[in-house]
């Protein structure tokens, strides 16, 4: 049987140790959580084991041999893939073309052996019983069946490690089922499985053992059967959060209509009428592609509309771009950090002040020491983690890159704020901390709209809420 060892590895980035000597076992057949708090470190432990980073003390054994990866290619070959959120692949090719990418099959004169190539796939797509083909190109995949494809690439090259890094994020309730079938295929055949996720549910769902890090630190190891949501949490927050909606504190003057949405249209969108008010928390619920996200990218100027009308604080407003809308007052967190949320390369100062420049500069000049300002309070009102406010947000950890995104929003002092599933890869206690910020902006009287797919979410912060299905409201 395969086993993973790691024995007091440490990883320091200037400022911060993100790993201070984590040793824990995990053996074959068996799926192993890492649990703990946005920045605890468990995707630095994972990039290490991949070869992407470098370990700055300890070493990890794979079947009792020490190994060292000097770049993830090394690690593919010795048996370990890491599956991200963020899907890697090439979109214009086949489904095949990508599963066998550094190992295309070659026949005679060098010709690529379609047949070849596209058999092996099919086998694999057909043991795993996925509704696609090996011919299929790409990008004509749902976002879900682009991550099966991931799993396939790991699961052809006869893995002993395959590592998931928040694999659920993007997937609807049906495409969870799925990859979790798969996922017990692959446990079934002795492979190691680490499965990190903040979804509490999924770990007592899937998991046999759990191990929790805190602060860079290993905290426990135990069977899942053997522990609670309750105790778990405790461990890796370090107190006890209770019933996090009851214990919110909640705006209780909700005032008149901010904004009124009436018979808005475009292709995503078959007319959607609403009202918010002044301090009110509005929920949208509804499956992935009920066209919750798209009426909201509509309303912000993202994506275009035809017909119906946007009354905004009294004046009809139709918004080209989300410039314009942030200028009128309405500012979007959106779903997709990756794609549109962040610029990558530039620091959390500049990520925070990117939508209210005019609040941090005179005339057409920066004020750098207001701008400073503004990224501090940012920093400290969110409890972002982080030596220093220039740090690049390509950066941090997923969860404390969300909350520059939110400090952002709140700096361009909005009088609508749409929320895109604010807590997509939040830990337990930030989302805790994120409901109570969405109260206290509604208490300055801001409209908040959250969109979430998690019913408890959008059941314990909504005032208000608006059930959405194929494009239209269905239900209040
Ligand atoms: N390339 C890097 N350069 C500098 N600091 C980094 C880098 N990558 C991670 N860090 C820091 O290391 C710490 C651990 O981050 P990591 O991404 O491993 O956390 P995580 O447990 O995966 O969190 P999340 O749940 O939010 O994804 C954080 O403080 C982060 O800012
Ligand atoms: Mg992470």
């Amino acid at each position: 049987m395969s086993s993973l060892e790691f024995k007091n590895i440490s990883k320091i980035f200037p400022g911060v140790k993100a790993l201070d000597n984590i040793s824990f076992k995990a053996n074959g057949g068996e799926i192993i959580a890492m649990l703990g708090e946005n920045g605890a470190g468990k995707s630095t432990l994972l990039k290490i084991l991949n070869g992407d980073y470098q370990a700055d003390g300890g070493q990890y054994l794979l079947n009792g041999e020490e190994k060292h990866f000097k770049s993830p290619l090394e690690a593919i070959e010795a048996g370990i893939s890491i599956i991200y959120q963020e899907r890697q692949y090439i979109p214009y090719l086949s489904v095949a073309e990508n599963v066998f990418m550094e190992q295309i099959p070659v026949g005679k004169f060098k010709m690529i052996n379609f047949k070849e190539l596209n058999a092996k796939t099919q086998e694999i797509i057909d043991e795993f019983q996925l509704p696609f083909k090996a011919t299929d190109r790409m990008n004509e995949l749902s976002v879900a069946h682009q991550q099966m494809v991931e799993v396939m690439k790991a699961y052809r090259r006869k893995p002993k490690v395959i590592a998931f890094d928040e694999p659920t994020a993007s997937l609807s309730d049906a495409e969870i089922d799925t990859l979790f079938e798969i996922i017990k295929k692959l446990k079934e055949q002795g492979i190691i499985i680490l499965y990190v996720s903040h979804r509490m549910k999924e770990i007592f769902r899937i998991t046999d053992q759990v191990v929790v890090i805190k602060d860079g630190k290993f905290v426990a190891q135990m069977r899942t059967k053997d522990t609670t949501e309750q105790e778990l949490v405790k461990l890796m927050v370090g107190r006890d959060l209770g019933n996090i909606f009851d214990n919110l504190s909640r705006n209780t003057q909700i005032g008149d209509v901010v904004m009124e949405v009436k018979h808005l249209k475009n292709p995503w969108v078959h007319d959607v009428s609403f009202q918010l008010h002044r301090g009110e928390i509005l929920g949208f619920a509804g499956l992935v592609g009920a066209g919750r996200t798209e009426t909201m990218r509509a309303i912000f100027g993202v994506d275009g509309w035809s017909e119906g009308e946007i009354i905004l604080d009294g004046r009809s407003v139709h918004f080209r771009h989300p410039k314009q809308a942030i200028r009128a007052g309405i500012d979007m967190a959106m779903e997709d950090r990756k794609d549109e949320g962040i610029f990558a390369i530039r620091s959390i100062m500049d990520n925070i002040n990117v939508s209210s420049m005019e609040k941090v500069s005179r005339g057409q000049w920066l004020q750098p020491d207001k701008e400073r300002k503004a990224a501090k309070r940012g920093i400290e009102e969110f409890e972002i983690k982080t030596p220093d406010e220039d740090k690049k947000i390509g950066e941090l950890s997923g969860g404390n890159q969300q909350k520059v995104i939110l400090a952002r929003c709140l700096a361009a002092e909005p009088k609508v704020l749409i929320l895109d599933e604010p807590t997509k890869g939040i830990d337990v206690g930030a989302k805790a901390e994120i409901y109570q910020m969405a109260c206290d902006l509604a208490k300055k009287q801001i409209g908040v709209i959250v969109i979430s797919s998690e019913l408890p979410e959008i059941l314990g912060l909504s005032d208000r809420i608006l059930v959405m299905h194929n494009g239209k409201i269905t239900g209040e």
